[in-house]
C-alpha cells in the first residue's frame, strides 16, 4: 500500500498526555497506556472512531472512561484498532502484551545483550502499544518502568520523578518529560549499566548532568564522545543560540541497532559504534564519526524535537538541516576543508547513484510504502546541500536571522519543510519561489558550461545550460535557482579580479535553462574555477585540458577545487586505461596524473590533509557513477594498474614521506595529528601495491609495533590486500586473538576482509559468515561482512558469473525474516541492474527475481524490489 503526501489529513483525535507502566519481561512485557485524548477541532464536526496503530500487539483490554470495553466494543485490526467513541473527551486505558527477546527487527522494545532498549522512529512505537503513531500528535508523556532487580539502570524521557521498590524482587522508576512530544521521540532503557558523568553549566548558567550509559567493559570507551557532547553543547549556543531545556542529557551505548544513533527527548540511544572509542581500538574515521553523530543528535533537540515534522514526508525538514548542522560544527572544530571534500565525495558517490537508481526521490517524496526506506542519502545529505544552498542565499547572518525565525515561530509544533523555508524568506525578505523546487524535483541536475573570450573587447562569456534527467515519475523538471560559485585564474596562476572592489569571486544566479554570464576588461582569457566549495549539488560539464587540472591543483585558491581538479584528471586517466584495455591496447598512464602527484608530495608548504585528499584514486563506486554504462572488469583492472603505476614511479617519495611522518607521537585525535596519519597511511598502501619485500616489512613492521588502531589497521588492510598469503592470514588471525571481545575492532576486521578485492572472494566471504565472530541478528556485522562486500569490493562482489549477487540474494532472503530493514538495505547493490550491460545485468535481475521469489516478502524489502 502506498500513501501519498497529497493525503495528509490533520489527526481526528489529539492525545494531551501519555501516561506509560511497563513490567518488563523478556517474552512477556506488559504494558498499560492510560491517554487523555481529545477530539481535534481542526478536523472537522462529528465523532469518527479512534483509530490507534498497533502491530504485533497481544491485546489484553481496553477501557473507556473507566469502563472495561466488551469485545464487541472495538474493532482489532492487523495493523492497529479502530474504537466507535460517543464523546469529545475521554480517558482511554489499554493493556497489552509484548515480546521483546523476539523481536529482531530492532523496532519498538527489544533486546540487546540483556539490555532493553527501544528504537520509535518512524513508525516503532505502534510495536509497544496502540498509539496514534504519528508525529502530528504531540503528549506530555510520563514512563514506569518496573523490573526486576538484575536489571538496576531504569531510562525514559525526561527527569526522574519517583523510585521504589516494587514486591520483594523488583524495582520501578518514574519518568516525566515535561516536553510535549511525538511518540517516536519515546525511548526506554533498562539494563545492568554502568555510568559516566560530567556536567555542562548553560550560557543562562543552568547546571546540566551528562551521563552516558554502557556495560561495563566499556566504560573506559566514553571520553571522546562526553567531549563531543560538551562541544556540541557549547557550538549549538554560539552559533545558532540554542540552549539546551532538561536538567539531564543521557546517552546510551546499544550493540544491536538498525542506524548510527537516535535523538529520543533527553535519552539519546547510540549505536556502540558511534559512541564508544579509545586510541588503541578506534580509528581517526572512528573519531570523527563519533563527534559528528554524537553532534547530530544533540542538535536534533531544537532542529527535531522542539520543532518536529507535521508528517515524514517532511524527513528532510529536521534531518537535512541537521545534517547541515553538524558538518558546520564537524568544520567548525576540524579541517573544514577536509571535511567538505568527504561529504562531498560521499554525496556524489552514493547519493548521485541513488537519483540514478530505481529508488529515486526528491528530498520532500511524494509517496513511499515504508517509510524506514527513505532514511536516505536523498534525505540527508542532499536535504542538507538544500539547507547549504539558503546558508549561501542568505549568508551567514540572514541564515541565522532565518533560523531564529523559524525555532520562535514553530517551538512546540510539528511542521514542513515549506514552513522552514518560509521563515527564511520572512526573516531576510527575500522569495525563495523557485528555489523551492529543490524539494520536489527528482534526480541530479546537470550545468553544461561553455566559455567564449573576445580578445578585442576584453569581455570573457561563461555559457551554463542547466538540465536534469527524469526519471520515471517526473513528467518535466522545471528550471532550478542553482548558486553558481565561480571564480577564474589568469596565465600566471594569480586570481582575477571579477569587480573593482577586487572581488575575485562570485555567485552566478543559475535559474534558467540556459544563460549567458559576462566578465569585462580581461587582457587574457582565464580559466575558470567552476562550482567552487561545491556551492549545489549537481554535476558540471566543463571540458578542461589535462594541462589546466594540473594548473588548477597547483594553483587554485579554493581548496576544494584543487582537490576536484585533482579527481578529474585521474578520472580522465581511469578513463584512457578502460579504453586501452577495451581495445587490448598496452594500458600507459598518463604523465600529467604522475606528475600531479609528484608535485603534492615534494611541497612541503602544502596541508597533509590536503595532500592525502589529492593522492587518492577516486574509487571504484565513483568511477561508475559518473560511466554512463559500468563496465565493472575495466574499472576494476584500470584502478588496479594506475595504482600500481603511481605506487612504482613515486616509490621514493612516498618511502621519504611515509618515514617524515612516521613518529611515534602520542595518539590524539585532532586535525593535524589525524590528517598526518592519514597521509603517511597513504604513503604505506601505495608502496605496499608494488608488493616489494621492503614495503611489506614496513607494513608489518607499523602492524607489530602501532600504539594506536588507526596505524594498526591501516598497516593490516595493507597486509590484507598486498601480502602473501600465509603473512596475511597470520596478521589476521593475530588480530583476531589480540581483540576478539571487543566489539568495535571486529566489526573493522570482518570488514577490511569483505572490503579486500584480494582476500574478500566470495570463498572467505562465506567463511566469515560462519565464523562465531558474525551474528546474523546484528546489524553491524551484518553491514561489515554484506554490506562491505556488496558496496565496497567491486571486484569481487562483480564477478562475471555472477556468483556475488547471488550471494547477496541469499543472505537478503534470510535476513528478511528477522530484520526487513536490514534486509532492504542490504539488496540495493543488486538492484541497479539498469547501469549495467548484457549479462551483467542479467545475473544481477536474477539474483533480483530470486529474492523476489523467495517467500512473501516485508512491506520494506518488497517496496525496493519491487520498484526496480
Ligand atoms: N533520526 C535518527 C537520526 O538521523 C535516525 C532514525 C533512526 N531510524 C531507524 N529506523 N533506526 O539521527
Ligand atoms: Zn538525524
Amino acid at each position: 500500500k502506498t500513501i501519498y503526501l497529497k493525503d495528509y489529513r490533520v489527526p481526528d483525535y489529539l492525545v494531551d498526555t501519555t501516561d506509560l507502566w511497563f513490567e518488563l519481561d523478556p517474552k512477556a512485557t506488559l504494558v498499560k497506556s492510560r491517554l487523555k485524548v481529545r477530539r481535534n477541532q481542526a478536523a472537522g464536526v462529528g465523532l469518527p472512531p479512534l483509530l490507534l496503530d498497533g502491530v504485533e500487539l497481544e491485546l489484553l483490554s481496553v477501557t473507556l472512561d473507566g469502563i472495561l470495553l466488551s469485545p464487541a466494543g472495538y474493532r482489532e485490526f492487523p495493523e492497529g484498532l479502530s474504537i466507535p467513541v460517543d464523546r469529545a473527551e475521554f480517558l482511554l486505558e489499554i493493556q497489552n502484551r509484548i515480546n521483546p527477546e523476539d523481536n529482531t527487527s530492532l523496532e519498538g522494545l527489544y533486546l540487546s545483550n540483556g539490555m532493553y532498549c527501544t528504537q520509535c522512529e518512524a513508525e516503532g512505537f505502534r510495536k509497544i502499544t496502540f498509539y496514534p503513531d504519528r508525529p502530528d500528535v504531540m503528549s506530555k508523556f510520563t514512563t514506569t518502568i518496573v523490573a526486576p532487580t538484575d536489571h538496576p539502570v531504569l531510562l525514559s524521557n525526561g527527569n526522574e520523578i519517583e523510585r521504589g521498590n516494587y514486591g520483594a524482587d523488583r524495582q520501578f522508576v518514574t519518568w516525566e518529560d515535561p516536553f510535549a512530544k511525538p511518540a517516536y521521540l519515546f525511548a526506554l532503557v533498562a539494563g545492568d549499566l554502568e555510568q559516566v558523568e560530567d556536567s555542562f553549566m548553560t550560557v543562562s548558567g543552568r547546571t546540566v548532568k551528562l551521563q552516558i550509559f554502557t556495560e561495563t567493559k566499556n566504560v573506559g570507551k566514553c571520553d571522546h564522545a562526553m567531549r563531543s557532547l560538551k562541544s556540541a553543547m557549547r557550538w549549538d549556543e554560539e552559533v545558532y543560540g540554542r540552549e539546551y531545556d532538561l536538567d539531564i542529557f543521557m546517552v546510551v551505548a546499544v550493540d544491536h541497532f538498525n542506524m548510527g544513533a537516535m535523538e529520543n527527548k533527553g535519552l539519546n540511544i547510540f549505536n556502540s559504534a558511534c559512541v564508544l572509542a579509545s586510541p588503541e581500538t578506534a580509528t581517526d574515521s572512528a573519531f570523527q564519526r563519533i563527534e559528528s553523530i554524537v553532534g547530530h543528535e544533540y542538535f536534533h533537540n531544537w532542529s527535531g524535537n522542539r520543532v518536529t515534522c507535521r508528517d515524514w514526508f517532511q524527513l528532510s525538514l529536521k534531518e537535512g538541516f541537521t545534517v547541515f548542522r553538524d558538518a558546520e560544527f564537524s568544520a567548525d572544530l576540524n579541517s573544514r576543508a577536509v571535511k567538505r571534500i568527504e561529504d562531498v565525495s560521499l554525496l556524489r558517490t552514493n547519493q548521485f547513484s541513488e537519483d540514478a537508481g530505481p529508488m529515486a526521490h526528491s528530498i520532500r517524496p511524494d509517496s513511499y510504502m515504508e517509510i524506514s526506506n527513505f532514511y536516505t542519502l536523498t534525505i540527508y545529505e542532499k536535504g542538507a546541500e538544500v539547507v547549504r544552498m539558503i546558508h549561501t542565499l542568505l549568508g551567514e547572518k540572514g541564515f541565522r536571522k532565518g533560523s531564529d525565525l523559524y525555532f520562535k515561530r514553530h517551538d512546540g509544533c510539528a511542521v514542513t519543510c515549506e514552513d522552514f523555508v518560509k521563515a527564511m524568506e520572512d526573516a531576510n525578505q527575500v522569495s525563495l519561489t523557485q528555489f523551492r523546487r529543490w524539494y520536489s524535483q527528482v534526480g541530479t541536475p546537470v550545468l553544461d558550461v561553455k566559455d567564449h573570450f573576445d580578445e578585442t573587447q576584453g569581455v570573457y562569456q561563461l555559457t551554463v545550460r542547466q538540465s536534469c534527467p527524469l526519471s520515471e515519475k517526473q513528467e518535466e523538471n522545471l528550471p532550478l535557482h542553482i548558486p553558481f560559485r565561480v571564480g577564474m585564474l589568469d596565465s600566471t596562476g594569480k586570481e582575477i579580479s571579477l569587480n573593482e572592489q577586487g572581488l575575485t569571486e562570485t555567485i552566478l544566479h543559475v535559474n534558467g535553462t540556459e544563460q549567458i554570464f559576462e566578465f569585462f576588461g580581461l587582457k587574457e582569457k582565464p580559466l575558470p574555477s567552476l562550482l567552487r566549495g561545491f556551492s549545489a549539488p549537481v554535476k558540471v560539464h566543463y571540458s578542461y585540458s589535462n594541462e589546466q587540472l594540473l594548473f588548477l591543483i597547483r594553483n587554485d585558491t579554493d581548496t576544494f577545487n584543487r582537490w576536484e581538479a585533482s579527481q578529474r584528471l585521474a578520472l580522465n586517466s581511469l578513463a584512457e586505461l578502460q579504453e586501452a584495455y577495451r581495445k587490448g591496447e598496452p594500458l600507459q598512464l598518463r604523465s600529467e596524473l604522475i606528475d600531479a602527484y609528484r608535485g603534492v608530495l615534494k611541497d612541503r608548504g602544502l596541508d597533509p590533509a590536503l595532500s592525502a585528499e589529492i593522492l587518492q584514486l577516486p574509487s571504484e563506486q565513483f568511477v561508475a557513477e559518473e560511466s554512463v554504462f559500468i563496465d565493472s572488469e575495466a574499472t576494476v583492472v584500470a584502478l588496479e594498474f594506475a595504482r600500481k603505476a603511481i605506487a612504482e614511479e613515486l616509490a621514493d617519495e612516498f618511502i621519504r614521506c611515509y618515514c617524515e611522518l612516521n613518529s611515534q607521537k602520542s595518539y590524539s585525535p585532532d586535525a593535524k595529528d589525524i590528517a598526518e596519519r592519514r597521509l603517511k597511511n597513504i604513503c604505506l598502501s601505495y608502496l605496499c601495491a608494488t608488493e616489494t619485500q621492503e614495503a611489506l616489512d614496513m607494513a608489518q613492521n607499523q602492524f607489530d609495533s602501532a600504539s594506536n588502531m588507526t596505524d594498526s589497521a591501516a598497516a593490516l588492510t595493507a597486509l590484507i590486500n598486498y601480502a602473501g598469503d600465509s603473512q596475511a592470514e597470520n596478521s589476521i588471525a593475530q588480530f583476531y586473538t589480540r581483540w576478539q571481545e571487543d566489539a568495535q575492532v571486529i566489526e573493522l576486521w570482518l570488514s577490511q576482509q569483505s572490503c579486500s578485492p584480494k582476500r574478500g572472494t566470495l570463498k572467505n566471504i562465506r567463511a566469515l559468515i560462519e565464523h562465531p565472530a558474525f551474528e546474523m541478528t546484528n546489524p553491524n556485522k551484518v553491514r561489515s561482512v554484506i554490506g562491505g562486500f556488496a558496496n565496497r569490493n567491486f571486484k569481487q562482489f562483480h564477478k562475471n558469473d555472477g556468483s556475488g549477487f547471488e550471494f547477496v540474494a541469499d543472505q537478503v532472503i534470510a535476513l528478511d525474516k528477522l530484520n526487513p530493514q536490514i534486509a532492504a538495505r542490504m539488496v540495493i547493490p543488486i538492484t541497479r541492474w539498469r547501469k549495467y550491460t548484457g549479462a551483467h545485468a542479467e545475473e544481477m535481475q536474477m539474483a533480483l527475481q530470486k529474492v523476489a521469489d523467495s517467500h512473501v516478502l516485508s512491506k520494506d524489502l518488497f517496496e525496493v524490489v519491487s520498484k526496480s
